[in-house]
């Protein structure tokens, strides 16, 4: 790793409330002897929010949420702002996911909004970019993602900010990127930035059972995970990968 270890969960639209404090208390007991330096991030919906910022009491584990809107307030029926969010302890906001992207007209200039709008109510941004099966199909994969992070950057703050690489062909197929061919477009993200020591996510069917290969490259410093994110035992086991 060079930035610092962050593995987050991205839980989607799952759960709710009584689910998610079913799992909180597992997965506490679980991470107790977890070390430091590991941040533990739950990036969970709106709705649970609340309910887990009272549970966790400052512990190991912070809070995310899965999307912020560029304004504090006004007439956007269906949007949370910054504010809202910091009232409720949350510390990190998944931005531009692929899922957000796809299905909700997300573009790198909303999400570029959202970004600077996260830094300014002291968020940290997880900033997501990756490329289709057939943009790496025709050779595009690096000139897509570096494209994506100039404009998703535009005018950020580098000193608070998580890039998430997550190609979109291996976003909940179980169908892993291969953990050295990750780890060199992570060295391709890290370029393009101009402090080196972002800490960039891998994300994409991230499982117990790869995780550890994932964590041993030079450049991953952590994993934003969906589907294995969503059962205690199973996320605690990535977060102690060794
Ligand atoms: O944000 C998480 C990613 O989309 C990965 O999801 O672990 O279910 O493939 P997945």
């Amino acid at each position: 790793a060079v930035g610092k270890i962050i593995i987050a969960g991205n839980w989607k639209m799952h759960k709710t409330q009584g689910e998610a404090l079913e799992f909180l208390t597992v997965l506490k007991s679980k991470v107790e002897e977890t070390d430091e330096a590991r941040e533990i991030v739950l990036c969970v919906p709106f709705t649970t929010l609340s309910i887990l910022s009272k549970s966790l009491h400052g512990g190991k584990v912070r809070l995310g949420a899965q999307n912020i809107h560029w304004e504090d307030k006004g007439a956007y029926t269906g949007e949370i702002s910054g504010p809202m969010l910091t009232e409720l302890s949350v510390d990190y906001v998944v931005i531009g996911h692929s899922e957000r992207r796809q299905y909700f007209g997300e573009t790198d200039k909303t999400a570029n909004l959202r970004v600077i709008a996260a830094q300014r109510h002291g968020l940290t941004p997880i900033l997501c970019v990756g490329e289709t099966k057939e943009q790496r199909d025709a050779g595009e994969a690096e000139s897509v993602i570096i494209n994506q992070l100039q404009k998703g950057l535009v005018d950020v703050d580098q000193s608070n900010l998580v890039i998430a690489y997550e190609p979109i062909w291996a976003i909940g197929t179980g169908d892993t990127c291969d953990a050295t061919e990750a780890n060199r477009i992570i060295r391709v993200i890290r370029d393009q930035l101009s402090n080196k020591n972002v800490t960039i996510q891998y994300g994409g069917s991230v499982k117990p059972n790869n995780i550890d290969e994932i964590m041993a490259q030079s450049d991953i410093d952590g994993a934003l995970v969906g589907g294995a994110s969503l059962d205690p035992v199973s996320f605690a086991r990535i977060v102690n990968y060794q």
